[in-house]
């Protein structure tokens, strides 16, 4: 039969749980050793043979190198790689390779087939690692249903209740991760209120603390560092950490060790190991505060501290140590709950009752009866209906964007969604964008300051309208496996494409790119603002009469197009010779002076001058130059001003030619930039105004400028 299962994938033990319909409560599976709990090591030798669990780990002790473990803590990682069996593997592998076996294991033993699997996370797991993890189990071949939440699993298995209204804090450290998370349970529904941990912070760290001080007096004593020992360095931890729990028990235990022919027994006492630890043990207690001080602000300043936690729950093996439960007693003043708590599998419980939950939507859970009876005094179990809309998690990291500050020179970490916020509720923010293609580089942390972030990705926006500004929304939310979404729509509601793409670049190469595309975009900006037009008039001889008054006319209200705070405006007359009679004008009474200065013979009546080649380099360079030449015939020097034309053309000038009476058109349209335009006289005026409007698009679209 095909059941879904949670799965406790912990750093240094793994367990997995199904909900029993008929049972009306979870069962927890048993591994080949008969335990529900199965080390999270594994070990595979060269030619390929796994071993996971209780085998892996007697390697380990024995100093086997092709064994591995903690790989959990550095899921995500990417300069993190484990050496085994020849092969270098991510901690993505190692997750795939122990769940693959496990579930193989775990299946064989209980004659069960595993479809469908919640794995649970620490709370304080980012992005990057939810997906790591979401991978690593489809990699195994399970259907992953959900992440959730280790702390919010074991509220899900003790915390519910029929009547109650609590607040619960439950402080987690296991192998290799700490979490400490509250939250408000109302009969079957539970409110996670706030959350914090550190994903670095474990019982392996406890190890360690006894791992170095054995380490330092054998050195000490036979000059020997333990460490260039490879094998017998993961024999002293996995003894570190049997002392470190036997320590739990009793007062002081030894612990020996064997190196390069040299041998060395060590007493470690329960004091001394507390004392060593209390920094670590404080560490957890400045998280719980952290915790309280949040809950604090989210109300508005109402203080929340220990007196409003109802109850304490431990889970993680690392509780075990007497030093948790002597911290709790002396902050909180009670001790923790104990009753009906396995520390162990409680994680794995709650994720077994949340895979049913993804799959039915409610579970009836069948509970012994509260302590004097049921309503009716009755002591006959009862039951709970729980509904997978009754668990409310929060997202424990901040999603920020990359944004300039208001001082538009430092570039932030802006937030969208605040810590602590609900998952699959939706942040939206709204732009404002000219441009085709938008990127939202998005962060997860807390800081300000993006150098304090993790860089998620980046979100890629397109479908915007061309050619104008855009009001734009994009939409952001965690979902309920605590993985980003987003999607963007125009202020009208329609949707755009938003995809989200890896970022290969360092967040310093980002935000110099980023700078230099806000200059060249200002840049652009400042150009487009400005334009200088150089008008050249023929007025060789045939313009005389009715052509020069038209061309008059029609260039005095070409010049009525522009607006003058950013155009400026050149006339230049030329026949035999050429020459301005303005020059960079921009007021209208200097233009029509100089419109009105042009004469028919004042620079000769033959057409032997080079008007193009002459003067294309007298713009004075800032703005989008543009050059537009009127004429009525044929010149005498067409072929050396096409080759001018062209090099001003490459030089970024627009050309724009206007042809009446027996102008050449193709010459016009050489020269031009696009096509050229032949006209009738009576056309001339609106010819001219389809150039003005011409210019108006080139520079709005910055065309011009590339
Ligand atoms: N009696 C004990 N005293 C002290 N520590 C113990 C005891 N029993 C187990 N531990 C420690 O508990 C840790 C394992 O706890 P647990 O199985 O809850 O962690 P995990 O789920 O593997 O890790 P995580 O939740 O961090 O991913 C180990 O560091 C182990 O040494
Ligand atoms: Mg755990």
């Amino acid at each position: 039969m095909k059941i879904n299962v949670g799965i406790d994938l912990g750093t240094t033990y793994s367990a997995v749980a199904t909900f029993s319909k008929q049972l009306g409560r979870v069962q927890v599976f048993k591994n080949n050793d008969e335990k529900e709990c199965t080390p999270s090591v594994i070990c595979r030798e060269e030619n390929g043979y796994t071993m996971i669990g209780e085998a892996a780990k007697i390697e380990q002790k024995s100093g086997n190198l092709n064994t591995v473990a903690f790989y959990k803590s550095k899921m995500g990682d990417k300069n993190f790689s484990a050496y085994i069996g020849g092969q270098d593997y991510t901690a993505e592998d190692l997750s795939a390779i122990f769940l693959t076996e496990f579930v193989k294991e775990i299946e064989e033993k209980n004659n069960i087939e595993i479809d469908g699997a919640v794995i649970t996370v620490p709370a304080y797991f980012n992005e990057e690692q939810r997906k790591a993890t979401i991978r690593a189990g489809e990699r195994a071949g399970l259907k992953v249903l959900k992440i959730i939440n280790e702390p919010t699993a074991a509220i899900i298995a003790y915390g519910l209740t029929s009547g109650k209204e609590k607040n619960v804090m439950v402080y987690d450290l296991g192998g290799g991760t700490f979490d400490i998370t509250i939250a408000h349970v109302k009969n079957t529904e539970i409110e996670v209120l706030a959350t914090n941990g550190n994903h670095q912070l474990g019982g392996m760290d406890w190890d360690e603390v006894l791992l170095n001080n054995i380490a330092t007096q054998f050195s000490d004593e036979h000059g020997i560092d333990i460490a260039d020992y490879p094998e017998e360095y993961k024999e002293l931890q996995v003894k570190c950490e049997e002392a470190k729990k036997r320590l739990s028990a009793v007062a002081a235990t030894t612990i020996s060790i064997q190196c390069d022919g040299c041998s060395g027994k060590y007493e470690v006492t329960r004091e001394y190991f507390d004392s060593n630890t209390s920094n670590l043990l404080e560490s957890t207690k400045l998280l719980i505060h952290k915790c309280f001080d949040e809950i604090t602000e989210a109300r508005n300043g109402k203080r929340f501290d220990w007196k409003d936690i109802d109850e304490v729950v431990l889970v993680g093996g690392s509780t075990r140590m007497p030093q948790i439960k002597d911290m709790i007693v002396s902050e909180y003043g009670k001790p923790p709950i104990t009753k009906d708590i396995n520390v162990d599998t409680i994680v794995a419980t709650g994720a077994a009752m949340q895979a049913e939950l993804c799959v039915n939507s409610t579970l009836t859970l069948t509970v012994a009866a509260p302590a004097g009876g049921n309503a009716g005094g009755m002591s006959t179990p009862m039951t709970l209906t729980i509904s997978n809309t009754g668990i409310k998690d929060i997202t424990a990291h901040s999603l920020g964007m990359l944004a300039l500050a208001s001082n538009e020179k430092d570039y932030i970490n802006s937030i969208i969604i605040p810590k602590n916020s609900p998952v699959s509720k939706t942040f939206s923010r709204q732009y404002t964008f000219g441009g085709e293609k938008m990127e939202v580089f998005i962060m997860q942390g807390e800081t300000r300051d993006p150098h304090g972030c993790d860089i998620l990705g980046k979100y890629v926006i397109t479908g915007m309208p061309k050619g104008q500004k855009n009001q734009l929304s994009v939409n952001f939310l965690y979902n309920a496996n605590g993985v980003v979404e987003a999607n963007a729509n125009l202020g009208n509601g329609t949707m755009l494409t938003a995809v989200r793409e890896e970022v290969t670049e360092s967040l310093d190469e980002i935000i110099a790119r980023l700078e230099r595309e806000k200059k060249e975009a200002e840049e652009a900006a400042r150009r487009a603002q400005s334009i200088e037009i150089m008008l050249m008039i023929d007025s060789s001889g045939s313009m005389d009469g009715n052509r020069i008054y038209e061309a008059k006319k029609a260039a005095k209200s070409f010049a009525r197009e522009f607006d003058l705070k950013y155009a400026k405006i050149s006339i230049l007359s030329f026949g035999d010779r050429s020459t301005f009679t303005c020059k960079n004008a921009n007021s209208l009474f200097t233009i029509d002076a100089g419109i009105d200065a042009v004469t028919v013979g004042g620079v000769g009546y033959g057409t032997s001058n080079t008007p193009i080649n002459n003067n294309y380099r007298n713009f004075s360079g800032k703005g989008t130059r543009i050059l537009v030449v009127l004429t009525d015939g044929y010149w005498e020097n067409q072929v050396s001003e096409e080759y001018a034309a062209d090099n001003a053309k490459a030089d970024g000038i627009l050309i724009y030619g206007i042809g009446i009476g027996d102008a050449d058109e193709a010459f016009l349209d050489r020269i031009s930039s696009g096509k050229g335009k032949k006209v009738d006289l009576s056309q001339l005026t609106t010819a001219f105004k389809e150039v003005a409007s011409s210019i108006a698009t080139e520079v709005a679209s910055g065309n011009s400028l590339r």
